[in-house]
């Protein structure tokens, strides 16, 4: 490390300093997680965004995108409106990603460009939070290079963006608040959902997996599952508003309940009491295969809300690598369960997530994944270039495959899932499903679409009273990635 970045800035600031330390958030304490209902809003900051407005952009998965229709709820709560015009906004926030480098590139840009709104409007409040808040290096770059951020918070604080904005309001200097030890389960935020159809709802909070590749265990701290009471709550609650859709979020939704009390009530038990909400359908991400138990698989068998999709990410099908990686199971382990899980729910759909160029891997174990991806015929992928993630053990290995043949096997493997994306959509043509409509399409104002119960995307011809319903549709084009289908009249489906 640079003498640079080893600087000491805290001696800079005469208010709120509290810089990340991934060594720091490494640790695992015991029992120091607490429940709590205690967010409020001080008697100063009420109504402070009267006439305001305010806009996020999100990078990286489906818990950001949840964390920021939280820092929205608690926006709006003290009187701020949502706009998407950069030039209209008193409060831009970026709510980051750390997981690959891509990401935090696209991050720095964007703060870059952030500059000249910042010039034209000296009153503008930019902040960046999210994974990358949580890395020390990231923030002392922001610190050397980007003085016009406002506020830094990381992931464990999100319910103090009260008091951190009044503070970054008053002071002249930038405010920084990380945490690394974790934050407690807050229960009472406020949430601004995006829409009124689907909704996320978090079951748990941080990952103790620690994967060789992955920050996410340092960025978001250690597992913490929410009482299964108040999750149970908020979908019914959701249910009553009308919302046609639940996913439940979690880093690794299989570890839900080890850390609760007795850590009997797991993720199965959990899914086997949501089943009774009257809400049409129930998802879960992200599985680990690790935890993923026979009565899980038993509870989501029974099917009804608990719709047929399974992601379930593998990462490689090369058990020395997958041994390297430190995910606990083998090939074979992964097949077993695979076969075992598709076995109880025969039509279910199932999707993965893939790392190519891992440090030092060799063709043949490139090969080993491509004959898993041709063995469990996935109905799609989420596929990366391995990107080493500065603290975490990979990161330290010498690698001694070049970028160049990196992207040659991400290539190679994608064309090999799009294959099978298409063979599985093939096998829809001429069936009837059930589509939530979520919307007019984003490509054709014309076109209304949704997914099925298995996540695949279907767009077709209605009338736009249906967003919000479900619907039958019979499938009559299919492409990779969607599927082009006809309304059924309710009639057609029961002569069927
Ligand atoms: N490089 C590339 N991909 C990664 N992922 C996590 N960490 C890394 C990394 N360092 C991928 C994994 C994970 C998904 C969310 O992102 O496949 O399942
Ligand atoms: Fe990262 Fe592994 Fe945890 Fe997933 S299970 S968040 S890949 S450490």
């Amino acid at each position: 490390m640079d003498s640079k970045k080893e600087k000491d800035y805290s001696t800079y600031f005469q208010h709120t300093f509290q810089a990340p330390n991934l060594k720091e958030a490494r640790r695992r304490r015991k029992n120091t997680v607490q429940h709590l209902s205690d967010f409020s809003i001080p008697e100063d900051m009420k109504n402070i965004g009267e006439g305001k407005h305010f806009l996020i952009r999100t990078y990286g998965c489906q818990m950001n995108e949840h964390d920021t229709e939280v820092m929205a709820g608690i926006l709006e709560e003290i009187g701020y409106t949502s706009t998407e015009l950069e030039e209209e906004a008193d409060i831009i926030l970026l709510n980051t990603c750390a997981i690959r480098e891509n990401a935090e590139n696209k991050v720095f840009g964007e703060i870059g460009h952030l500059k000249a709104y910042k010039t034209e409007n000296p009153d503008l409040i930019v902040g960046v939070c999210g994974c990358m808040a949580q890395e020390e290096a990231v923030v002392n770059r922001i610190l050397e290079k980007h003085q016009h951020v406002d506020l830094i918070f990381g992931t464990h604080n999100i319910h103090r963006l009260p008091q951190l904005l009044k503070e970054a309001l008053l002071s002249k200097e930038m405010v920084l608040e990380v945490w690394s030890k974790e934050g407690d389960v807050i229960e009472n935020l406020p949430k601004a959902r995006k829409g009124n159809i689907r909704a996320w709802v978090n079951i748990m909070y941080g990952c103790d997996k620690f994967c060789t590749y992955c920050i996410v265990p340092y960025t978001r701290g250690k597992e913490r599952s929410r009482h299964p009471q108040e999750i149970i709550d908020e979908v019914r609650e959701l249910a009553r508003q009308g919302y046609k859709e639940v996913t439940l979020l979690g880093q690794n939704v299989n570890a839900y309940g080890k850390d609760l009390n007795d850590g009997t009530y797991r993720l199965s038990q959990l899914m086997d009491d949501i089943r009774h909400i009257g809400i049409p359908r129930v998802r879960f991400t992200t599985s680990h295969p690790w935890d993923f138990t026979d009565d899980l698989i038993d509870v989501l068998a029974k099917g009804g809300n608990l719709v047929e999709h399974i992601h379930l990410p593998v990462q490689s099908g090369n058990s020395d690598v997958l041994k390297i990686m430190g995910r606990n199971y083998s090939r074979e382990k992964y097949l077993e369960l695979f076969h075992k899980l598709k076995k109880a729910i025969p039509h279910a759909s199932f999707t993965t997530d893939i790392i190519v160029g891992y440090p030092n891997e060799t063709e043949e174990q490139f090969q080993d994944t491509l004959s898993l991806v041709e063995e469990c015929e996935f109905d799609g992928a989420y596929t990366f270039i391995y990107s080493p993630r500065p603290g975490t053990p990979a990161a330290k290995m010498t690698d001694n495959v070049s970028l160049e043949v990196k992207k040659e096997r991400l290539q190679r493997l994608n064309k090999v899932v799009n294959e099978h994306a298409l063979k599985s959509n093939q096998r829809l043509e001429g069936q009837i499903v059930e589509v939530l409509v979520e919307g007019p399409s984003k490509k054709n104002e014309e076109v209304l679409s949704g997914h099925t119960r298995m996540n695949k995307l279907v767009n077709f011809k209605g009338p736009k009273t249906l967003i919000g319903e479900l619907v039958n549709v019979r499938i009559v084009q299919t492409k990779t990635w969607s599927l082009d289908g006809e309304l059924v009249e309710e009639a057609e489906v029961v002569n069927q």
